[in-house]
């Protein structure tokens, strides 16, 4: 049907004749001329009609918008000063001499170049005319590029491609499943992988000794603005690596995809402690862009009689912290309210600043409303500390360490990003040396901090004296402040699995009842293993500049985790219902949306939750 793709026709080509397919991106008529821009995945081509060729040209007349036609006609070049430099295609055109509607086309519900000016939702509702703009083919081109890369970087390097089962047992990585009800297994559930974990565990059990998996997950757990319900990661696994080679191979793959898609020479990956990223950054993914850092002064402020400030300082489960702003003291003090709401919504209860206007002056020249709550010693100390010079803003904050690092460290960003103060492009880092577990503050437990299956860098015995100090061989890949991928070294004995089983507050019985499996596993000559999973929806976000997982995926869910091309999740009729054993416990409400008077089809795209801080 066609000879060539839209966008590659260039002056190579002229007087050729050529056969293109495609939809009509605009059609302007110029009276007596009709000027086709046809569009393909490729790009875009002008085509001429004049009245010379009767036919053509009134079937031109009739063609209009995402009509989809097939020309055919003589390369040319364009008349002098009719050129598109902006067009890749600009400095020609073709002369068509036959058109053929191949399909007609309702008005579309947006103009592709008018997307802006509709709601995400009218565009995730016609979601393949909404696929048609460049800028997502573009992304979704990138993304099977990156994709093939990697596969192709895991080949190469003697990973297996092997797919694990979508319906499964429930693997437990900390969102809540999604269940699917068994018919031929009356009142049984089976569950969703939230990823392939345990699988690819058993596979390294099988001497499979590399696998990889381009995998689908799924999480119901609350969507962000880098969250999907159902996302892709790209998962691996190996026998006999220790923590640093793997971290080795997955840090070469992830550096080969930067500089094949975007010649990008990505610097060394640093490593730091998780206490290192959480004391000086308050975040255990620390965008390293950013040069500033929390600084400590709790020991300053524990004689101040300063409420707010002492009796965090007096609490070992509280901190006291500085953020320094160079330049900072020009904000303006709407631009402190603003700041001061911001770090509200991470439940900060204030947020108390000294702007140092002139450092030579001393106390003199120090602005801030709670100079008078402080002795001038405490204050000079904390000028000291923080090498504060003329211009800065100091930043307080003082509360539960939970809250101060979550307030603190997304300000931090916040303020790096509006104040320009990026250092470089690509910050990427390890975070290494995890907690194995953290304490849930109601009631005392311990919940994994990556997942059961992580081995712990103590033994058994010092784990069960002591979890809360205990640390995991886990390893986190962070750039720019996001958590591309994580993994660990795992579990190989059944002893030690029981251990953080028993830690964990999973009996014996339990753990038999839900990964029995594992733990039997384990007694056959587990290999020692490990491995990692990057999410490829993020890594795309990352390497396309785009802000939102959904840019990146063909068909996302909204944030209430819903589909409004398809309309899915949906009712299903009694008979299947009938079929799987199940009675609802009551009809199925009016959607709760639609009561709280807004519909389904009109939830909100924009606010994402708290941008960081989890
Ligand atoms: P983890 O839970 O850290 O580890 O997930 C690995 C990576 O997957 C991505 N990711 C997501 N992307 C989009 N939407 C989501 N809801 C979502 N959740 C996670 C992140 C994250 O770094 N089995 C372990 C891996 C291992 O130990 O090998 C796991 O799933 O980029
Ligand atoms: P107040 O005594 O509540 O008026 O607070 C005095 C100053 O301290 C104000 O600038 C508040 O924004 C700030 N502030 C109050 N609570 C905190 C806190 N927990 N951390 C940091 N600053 C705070």
């Amino acid at each position: 049907m066609r000879t060539h793709y839209c966008g590659e026709l260039n002056e190579s080509h002229i007087d050729q004749t050529v056969s293109l397919c495609g939809w009509v991106h605009r059609r302007r008529d110029h009276g007596g001329v009709i000027f086709l821009d046809l569009r393909d995945r490729d790009g875009i081509t002008q085509v001429v009609y004049d009245p010379d060729t009767v036919e053509s040209f009134a079937t031109a007349e009739q063609v209009r918008n995402e009509f989809v036609v097939r020309v055919q006609g003589r390369v040319r070049t364009r008349p002098e000063g009719t050129e598109n430099q902006e067009m890749l295609t600009g400095k020609i055109e073709v002369l068509g001499k036959e058109l053929e509607i191949l399909n007609a086309a309702d008005t579309p519900p947006f103009q592709l170049d008018e997307h802006m000016e509709v709601s995400e939702d009218v565009r995730l509702r016609s979601r393949f005319i909404d696929l048609r703009r460049p800028e997502m083919l573009n992304r979704m081109r990138k993304r099977s590029a990156i994709s093939s890369s990697i596969r192709r970087f895991l080949d190469e390097n003697g990973f297996l491609d092997i797919e694990t089962p979508i319906l499964t047992r429930a693997t437990p990585e900390g969102a809540r499943d999604y269940l699917v009800p068994s018919r031929t297994h009356p009142g049984e559930f089976f569950a969703l992988p939230q990823s392939p974990q345990l699988f690819k565990q058993l596979l390294m059990v099988a001497g499979m000794d590399r696998y990889y998996q381009i995998a689908k997950c799924f999480r119901d757990e609350d969507l962000r603005a880098d969250r999907q319900p159902e996302f892709t990661q790209i998962d691996m696994e190996t026998s006999f690596l220790n923590e640093d080679e793997i971290m080795e191979i997955s840090e070469k793959m992830i550096r080969e995809v930067f500089k094949q898609h975007l010649d990008v020479e990505l610097p060394s990956f640093p490593r730091m402690t998780y206490m290192e990223a959480v004391e000086k950054y308050g975040v255990d993914r620390p965008d390293l862009r950013i040069p500033m850092q929390l600084v400590d002064i709790a020991d300053l402020m524990k004689d101040v009689e300063f409420k707010v400030f002492n009796s965090p300082a007096n609490d070992p489960s509280s901190r006291v912290v500085v953020l320094k702003v160079d330049g900072g003291a020009e904000l303006s003090r709407k631009q402190i309210d603003g700041y001061t709401e911001f770090v509200g919504i991470y439940g900060a209860k204030g947020l108390a600043w000294i702007k140092v206007n002139d450092i030579a002056a001393g106390i003199e020249g120090l602005q801030s409303p709670i100079l008078k709550f402080m002795p001038d010693e405490v204050v000079q100390n904390v000028l000291e500390r923080t090498s504060a010079t003329s211009g800065d803003i100091l930043f307080f904050g003082a509360d539960k360490a939970s809250i101060v690092n979550d307030a603190i460290g997304a300000l931090r960003v916040k303020l790096g990003e509006d104040l320009n103060m990026l250092e470089t492009e690509w910050a990427p880092v390890w975070v290494i040396d995890f907690p194995m577990f953290h304490v849930d503050d109601k009631d005392g437990s311990f919940n994994s901090v990556h997942h059961p299956f992580t081995s712990p860098s103590c033994t058994s015995e010092e784990l069960e004296a002591d979890p809360a100090r205990a640390l995991s061989r886990a390893y986190d890949m962070v750039l720019n402040g996001t958590e591309l991928g994580g993994g660990s070294i795992r579990i190989n004995k059944p002893d030690l699995q029981q251990a953080v089983f028993r830690v964990l507050g999973i009996s014996v019985e339990e753990a038999e009842e839900k990964f029995g499996f594992l733990l039997n596993a384990l007694r056959f000559g587990c290999p020692p293993h490990g491995g990692i999973a990057f999410g490829l929806d993020r890594l795309v976000m990352m390497m396309t500049g785009t802000q939102s997982i959904r840019d990146v995926i063909a068909f996302p869910k909204t944030q209430s985790a819903s589909c409004l091309l398809t309309d899915a999740p949906g009712t299903v009729d009694n008979k299947q219902l009938r079929e799987l054993n199940i009675r609802l416990r009551e009809q199925p409400k009016a959607d709760p949306e639609v009561q709280s008077g807004q519909s389904k089809g009109e939830e909100r795209q924009g606010e994402e939750g708290r941008p960081q801080g989890e």
